[in-house]
């Protein structure tokens, strides 16, 4: 699967059900990890393209989106995120 990010504009090919938390190791990735359990907010990503799937927070992940974003746009926190279809990521980073 495809996982398009939009900053660096490469493409990497990703197996379906990796956590890009893991997956993005091992590329050159723009996207940055901290906690990597949800809790610091320095992987928000925007959702460019994707599935609903792609765009849809568990409650925990909703919580601190509402604090660290706008709400505007379909936010995520990529360290939550697994491939499920091509996705398009924009990072975005703690505000
Ligand atoms: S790495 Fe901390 S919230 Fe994702």
């Amino acid at each position: 699967m495809k996982l398009k990010i939009m900053n660096d504009d490469q493409e990497h090919e990703l197996e379906e059900g990796a956590e890009l938390s893991k997956a993005l190791n091992a590329v050159n990735s723009p996207i940055l990890f901290g906690c990597r359990t949800g809790i610091c907010g320095t992987c928000l990503v925007e959702v460019m393209d994707g599935s609903e799937l792609d765009k849809k927070s568990n409650e925990d992940e909703k919580e601190l989106l509402d604090i660290i974003s706008d709400g505007q746009a379909p936010y995520r926190l990529a360290c939550q995120m697994r491939m499920n279809n091509d996705c398009t990521l924009k990072y975005i980073g703690k505000k």
